[in-house]
């Protein structure tokens, strides 16, 4: 089949002119209406479509009148006065809503000699849906920021980190002390010990308040994705990284804080580019050769032994030193027992809280079962332990018998306490000796661990208050003694 050969265009105004009528043709069809303006924002031209909408009746003669003498709100004066066109925008004619375009008209000589008024689309009501739809994705964009935002902020402040004992108040001052400074914290303790608590507060107090808070466990995300997760990905970095470059943690928490839980689970083969991040403020991204600066604190966490694992290989020496620049110890629960009231009472709190119910509180016999603890878990296994036992008891003062799911502390334990292995290489002593030595220990715990009430002390021991007396008088416990805090 011959193709169809275009009809040559022989000049240049020939191609203007075709160009300009070809167009007047095409918004007299296609567009609902036209109008065109003079330099002085008279109408010149307007098409009939334009004046059926507007409801002219066409006995007088619309031509020549200014603009807005039939169009109050047009705009077409100012693109003229402007030379700026306006492409999509919304005109209210006679109470209904269109979409306009607005183009002003160049002469010869390039000045604005008028301007063209088209209505696009008079049927904005049709586009309602869309409209809506639209909104409501801006919403819930919105809506997704602001809880991405909120997720990078801290949970915890230091006034929620519970305890009066002088461990919990020396750590707590460590805290602080943290919070004023920039170096790299490192929080050592047993799991459920308020590591992340902490970490959350000293962000919120630091300098870095405001800034974003950005949390990573080293234990809970495979070895595989650890260096993506925490350096980001550049495109094509490896098969189904995808196109788009994604951003690490690092990367997430400029000018903020990362909170680096579990640190001694950091692979050893992801420890030197740790490293070099804190020492250098500079990210690497996945398969990119690209250094990036970031502002980032460090906030390390481990439950693990981090010197015994340098000992073995497992974790680098220089990696320690440079995050161990401000270290915390979090003291486990057993060696502050006289913080498990308060504990108690703001934990059983938070549970009502939850439940939307008065708080339970907790009778002696009850707090001494949990004071006779060695509590493993520590503040997480107590909050645990109190949910199940609010759950479960119809009580709204829980009793020993409501914390039916601790173990009973084993007798041998109690009698003998200390590293197995020591009764081999001690002497033998007299029986008496033995005895009195084992009473006085768990004696001065029982204090210790109901915070020098000799009533609950007692219970726990289960002896009468006058009994305990008695004992304390005989193994030469005197009640000025300091370290027993006695509380008569
Ligand atoms: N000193 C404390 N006062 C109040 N709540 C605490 C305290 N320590 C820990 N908790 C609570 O115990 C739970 C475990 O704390 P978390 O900070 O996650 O411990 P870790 O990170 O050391 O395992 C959380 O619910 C936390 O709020
Ligand atoms: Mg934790």
């Amino acid at each position: 089949m011959a193709r169809q050969v275009p009809a040559r265009l022989s000049s240049d105004a020939e191609v203007r002119s075709l160009a300009a009528s070809s167009l007047v043709k095409l918004f007299d069809s296609l567009y609902e209406g036209a109008v065109v303006v003079d330099h002085a924002g008279r109408i010149t031209w307007i098409n009939d479509k334009y004046k059926a909408l507007i409801g002219w009746n066409g006995s007088e003669a619309i031509e020549g009148r200014a603009i807005e003498e039939v169009l109050p709100n047009s705009q077409l004066r100012r693109v003229v006065e402007t030379g700026q066109a306006d492409l999509l925008d919304v005109l209210t004619i006679g109470g209904r809503q269109m979409v306009v375009s607005r183009i002003p008209l160049h002469g010869e000589a390039g000045n604005v000699i008028g301007a063209l008024g088209v209505i696009l689309y008079d049927r904005l009501q049709a586009l309602k849906p869309i409209v809506s739809k639209f909104q409501r994705m801006q919403t819930d964009l919105a809506t997704v920021r602001k809880q991405l935002a909120d997720g990078r902020q801290a949970k915890y402040r230091f006034s929620q980190f519970i305890g009066a004992s002088r461990l919990a108040v020396d750590t707590k001052e460590q805290a602080r002390r943290a919070a004023e400074r920039e170096g790299a914290v490192l929080l050592l303790g047993e799991t459920g010990t308020g590591k992340e608590l902490l970490a959350h507060a000293i962000h919120a107090a630091s300098r870095r308040g405001d800034g974003p808070l950005v949390s990573i466990n080293a234990a809970a995300i495979p070895e595989a994705l650890l260096e993506a997760e925490l350096f980001g990905v550049e495109p094509g970095a490896y098969t189904g990284a995808g196109t788009r470059s994604r951003s690490g943690k690092f990367t997430l928490a400029d000018g903020g804080t990362l909170f680096l839980d579990e640190v001694g689970d950091m692979p050893l083969a992801l420890q030197p580019k740790l490293l070099r991040v804190l020492q250098e403020g500079e990210v690497e991204p996945v398969g990119g050769n690209q250094l990036r600066a970031v502002n980032v604190r460090v906030i390390a966490a481990t439950s693990r032994d981090l010197k015994a694992m340098i000992e073995v290989g497992t974790f680098r020496a220089d990696l320690y030193y440079r995050l161990n620049v401000l270290p915390i110890r979090l003291p486990p629960l057993r060696e502050r027992r006289e913080d498990i009231s308060i504990l108690c009472e703001t934990l059983l709190e938070q549970i009502a809280e939850q439940g939307g119910e008065a708080p339970c509180t907790l009778a002696a016999d009850g707090l001494a079962r949990l004071a006779a603890y060695d509590w493993p878990g520590n503040v997480r296994e107590l909050r645990n332990v109190l949910e199940q036992a609010v759950a479960q008891s119809d009580n709204r003062r829980l009793t020993g018998a409501d914390f039916h799911m601790l173990p009973v502390v084993p007798i041998a334990a109690a009698v003998a306490p200390g590293p197995v292995g020591e009764s081999a290489l001690r002497p033998v002593r007299p029986l008496r000796e033995v005895v009195a030595a084992a009473e006085r220990n768990e004696i001065l715990r029982a204090l210790e661990a109901t915070g020098g009430v000799k009533m609950h002390a007692a219970k726990l021991l289960g002896i009468s208050r006058a009994q305990l007396y008695e004992k304390l008088g005989a193994l030469g416990v005197a009640s000025e003694d300091p370290d027993t805090k006695l509380i008569v």
